[in-house]
Formats: structure tokens, C-alpha cells, sequence
């Protein structure tokens, strides 16, 4: 397993997204890939399954200080009171003490950026979360959060996999000493059926899907890939094995195109 270093977050570079898992098949997965390895969870107050994450990790009997949970307060919660009461709502979800990390999910234009980040700063000295950061921030939205902010902003979670240039938003983490976790890493399971990946994972007996992974793990970028299925929970970790050389990370970057999955009415102006 590779770590992702930011401040003094240390915490796993792959981990297991759960949006749309839902109920029993969430705790059950959950509880599958404690077993298999992973050790960095993502849930968040919109899936409606931070109960079912805590669940699964209770389920396994691996011990609390062993697994990184991440959640992310919704968009509609990001004024000061309801900031606050939503996070101790989500505590209390999870049952699983202190949260390890916690990122606001979206910008939210409506709501003063300095009274939700003070709020934010207010849940880590607190004592709710242990780190605190972003998601589906921008280089504008990076630098503004980073001057408000009287506590460190760990990481930025954003969209990241070969058929999209983050260049930027890469450059800007780095800038600032915050960690990139790619969510939707594997394209939302296209990555598998890619001629040019499935070509490069031939050589080292890895699917498409794998060799995205590895494309972000090399440059030093966290991921969250999501399944349902218990085999390709193996296979999305089985991914520590094998070095892509420059060259191969170099045409997978080529793939690049306009190739945004995840947008909303409420997304920012993306760089
Ligand atoms: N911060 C945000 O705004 C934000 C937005 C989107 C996502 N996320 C987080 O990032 C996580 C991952 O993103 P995502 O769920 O959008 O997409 P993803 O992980 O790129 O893809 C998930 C899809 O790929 C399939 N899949 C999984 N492993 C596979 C494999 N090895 N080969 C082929 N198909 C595979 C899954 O289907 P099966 O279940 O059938 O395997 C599922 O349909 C989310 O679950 C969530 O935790 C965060």
C-alpha cells in the first residue's frame, strides 16, 4: 500500500468510495474489503450511508485506529449551525469516535466561504475530525479556502482519471501541501474496456481498470474506486505490484479529453 503524506495527515493512497451503496450490501461491502485489505473508507452525509460504513467497519473487528474514514458535509449544510449540527449528526452515524477526515463536499455560492471554513476549523479544535479539506474545489476555490483557513486544509477530492486533464487543480494541491484523492478513478468502470489501457495491462496481467489506478498512484494521487462486487474489490487493490514505466504514464495521459462525469447544476466554474 502507498500513503498519501499532507501536513500531518499519513493515511492509505487507494480507499473504498461507497456513493449508491446502500443498506446491508454497503455494510457487507465495507466489511468484505476491510477484509481484503483496504484500510481508507469515503462516505458522505448525501449518500445516506455513513450508519452502514460504520457498520461494516465494526463488522470486521478491525481495530478503530487501523481504518481512515472520510466523510463530507453536504452543500445544503454549509452555513455555521448547520455545519455543526450535521457533522455531530454524522459522528453519531458512524460510531466510530473521531471522524479522520472531513472535507465539504461542493462549494456552496450562497454561503460565505470564511463562515464555513471557521465552522469547519471549529469541528477539528473541537475535536469531531482529526483533519479537515475539500472537494471539487477549483485553483481559485484552493487558494481563497487556504487564506481563510486558521488550520491546515489536508486534502482536495476532486474528479481525476485518464480521460480527464487536472493539471491544474494537481498543481494548485501541490502548491498548497494538500493531498489529490481522485474520485470516479476508473472513469466510472469505462477505464476497463479502454483498447490503449487493457493493451498496457496486458504486459503485467492487469485489466484496464487496474492500470488507471496504478496511473494515479504513480503521481502520487490518492483514489476511490466504488464496487458492489466482491471480486473486483480484489482486483481494484491488486494494483501494488507492478510499475507503469514513463512512457506508458505518458500516453495514458494523452488520453485527455473533454471527459467530465460528475456535474451539477451546483459545480463550480471548472478550471
Ligand atoms: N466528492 C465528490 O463529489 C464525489 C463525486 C463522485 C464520487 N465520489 C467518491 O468517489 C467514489 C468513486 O467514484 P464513482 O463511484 O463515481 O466511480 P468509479 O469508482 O470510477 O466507478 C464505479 C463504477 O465502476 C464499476 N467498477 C468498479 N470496479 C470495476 C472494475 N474493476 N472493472 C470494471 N468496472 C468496475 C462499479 O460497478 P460495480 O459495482 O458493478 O462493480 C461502478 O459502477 C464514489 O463512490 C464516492 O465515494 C466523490
Amino acid at each position: 500500500m502507498l500513503y498519501l503524506d499532507a501536513r500531518d495527515a499519513h493515511f492509505p493512497a487507494l480507499g473504498l468510495g461507497t456513493w449508491e451503496l446502500r443498506g446491508r450490501d454497503c455494510a457487507r461491502i465495507v466489511e468484505q474489503a476491510v477484509r481484503l485489505g483496504y484500510r481508507h473508507f469515503d462516505t458522505a452525509q448525501m449518500y445516506g450511508n455513513e450508519r452502514e460504513v460504520g457498520e461494516g467497519i465494526r463488522a470486521s473487528g478491525i481495530k478503530r485506529e487501523e481504518v481512515f474514514v472520510t466523510t463530507k458535509v453536504a452543500p445544503d449544510n454549509l452555513a455555521p449551525r448547520l455545519l455543526e449540527r450535521s457533522v455531530k449528526e454524522s459522528v453519531g452515524a458512524l460510531r466510530l469516535g473521531e471522524i479522520d477526515l472531513l472535507l465539504l463536499h461542493w462549494p456552496n455560492k450562497g454561503i460565505p466561504l470564511a463562515e464555513t471554513i471557521d465552522a469547519l476549523v471549529g469541528m477539528k479544535r473541537d475535536g469531531f475530525v482529526r483533519h479537515i479539506g475539500v472537494s471539487n474545489y477549483t485553483v481559485a476555490l484552493i487558494e481563497e479556502a487556504s487564506r481563510l483557513s486558521g488550520e491546515r486544509l489536508v486534502c482536495n477530492q476532486f474528479e481525476y482519471h485518464p480521460y480527464l486533464d487536472q493539471s491544474k487543480v494537481l498543481a494548485a494541491c501541490r502548491a498548497h501541501g494538500m493531498a489529490a484523492v481522485a474520485y470516479s478513478p476508473i472513469a466510472k468502470g469505462s477505464t476497463r474496456s479502454d483498447s490503449v489501457l487493457t493493451r498496457i495491462g496486458k504486459t503485467y496481467g492487469k485489466t484496464g481498470a487496474q492500470v488507471s489506478l496504478r496511473w494515479l498512484m504513480q503521481q502520487g494521487v490518492g483514489a476511490i474506486p466504488r464496487t458492489s462486487k466482491v471480486e473486483r474489490l480484489a482486483e481494484n487493490i491488486a494494483i501494488f505490484d507492478f510499475s507503469l514505466s514513463d512512457a506508458e504514464m505518458k500516453e495514458i495521459a494523452g488520453l485527455a479529453r473533454d471527459g467530465r462525469l460528475v456535474d451539477w447544476a451546483w459545480s463550480p466554474k471548472w478550471d
